[in-house]
């Protein structure tokens, strides 16, 4: 099996010299203070790049409860602690990214899968769900979804936000996609349709380099404290020599090219992904067409047996699911 349930950047496109170049600077510039602990809710300049970033995703006036953290899966992880308790309920969109359902479930909690279509989860089933039990989290990943592809319209954001809003209840919106966008126009987050109930999710992982491991978390005013206080206990700080070179990278020009570049790069792979399905698939299998991110989903009809027969090698990932 060729797992492609993590989306891992083309190595080819990953900025060597920069990030070499960026990490010279920051000792120039900060001293040995990048070498030292720093604040567990993140490096200052960090942060206040951050707040570029966020604004262009209709992020605003929420900088005092944003933080850096261990990439999206530390993020993921500190809400987790601060929301989740042994029979805690969480709800998600079917399908979703696998390895955040085995996080829920490390933290005794249980999952359950809510009906969704191609724009993502659905209104009446998600208000059929929080009606009958007692959730703890609904988990969504609105904007090019892992594995799907599919991202959820504005007009389904605000039908969710106002679900979620009428039940009271946090959602987590996992959005590490959201700068791989090859066509159409940005989406305001889930975030900005109920700001106050949102734990929001995003890293540089995808445009800039995993190994960074730089996330950020912009988090509701009630968890705050709670999920800092638990970071301290994980791993007391986002690397601060890290959070330096990122900052560093989303305030230099070069950064800004190099994000260009791939999302050129993917955009292109993307569209002779699509091509080619249409081309070789047989008649009976349907794929999403995402205007970005790095998956597209294969549904083949049921007495199809999917048999890989050798490794895929340097393609944007496909995932096939074959009913039956
Ligand atoms: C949906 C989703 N969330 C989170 C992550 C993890 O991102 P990070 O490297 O920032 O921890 C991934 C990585 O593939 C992902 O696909």
């Amino acid at each position: 099996m060729i797992s492609f349930a993590v989306g891992a950047p083309d190595p080819a496109l990953l900025p060597g010299e920069l990030v070499a170049a960026l990490a010279a600077d920051v000792v120039a510039e900060h001293g040995m203070s990048v070498l030292q602990y720093g604040a567990t809710r993140g490096f200052p300049p960090l942060l206040d790049q951050a707040q570029i970033l966020l604004r262009e995703r209709a992020i605003t006036g929420a900088a005092g409860r944003t933080h850096i953290a261990t990439g999206g899966s530390g993020a993921l992880h500190s809400a987790c602690m601060a929301l989740l308790e042994p029979g805690s309920v969480v709800l998600a969109e079917t399908p979703t990214y696998g390895p955040a359902v085995k996080v829920f479930r490390s933290h005794g909690a249980v999952v359950y899968g809510v009906e969704s279509d191609a724009d993502g989860i659905l209104p009446e089933a998600l208000a059929a769900t929080l009606a009958r039990q007692r959730v703890a989290m609904v988990y969504l990943l609105p904007t090019f979804q892992n594995p799907t592809g599919r991202t959820m319209p504005t007009a389904r954001r605000e039908q969710i936000a106002e679900v979620v809003l009428r039940h009271g209840v946090t959602v987590v919106e996992d959005d590490v996609y959201a700068d791989l966008r090859y066509q159409g126009d940005p989406l305001p987050a889930f975030w900005s349709f109920a700001p106050h109930s949102t734990v929001y999710i995003t890293s540089l992982s995808k445009t800039v380099a995993p190994a960074l491991r730089t996330g950020i978390a912009v988090l509701p005013e009630y968890l705050l404290e709670q999920v800092l206080a638990m970071k301290q206990g994980i791993d007391m700080q986002t690397s601060t020599f890290n959070q330096a070179i990122a900052a560093g990278f989303l305030r230099s020009a070069a950064g800004a090219a190099h994000v260009a570049r791939v999302v050129e790069n993917y955009g292109a792979k993307l569209a002779a992904l699509t091509a080619a399905l249409r081309r070789h698939m047989p008649s009976g299998f349907s794929w999403t067409e995402p205007e970005g991110g790095m998956f597209v989903w294969v549904e083949g009809p049921a007495a199809v047996r999917w048999r890989p027969t050798s490794p895929v090698k340097d393609s944007m990932p496909v995932r096939i699911r074959c009913h039956g």
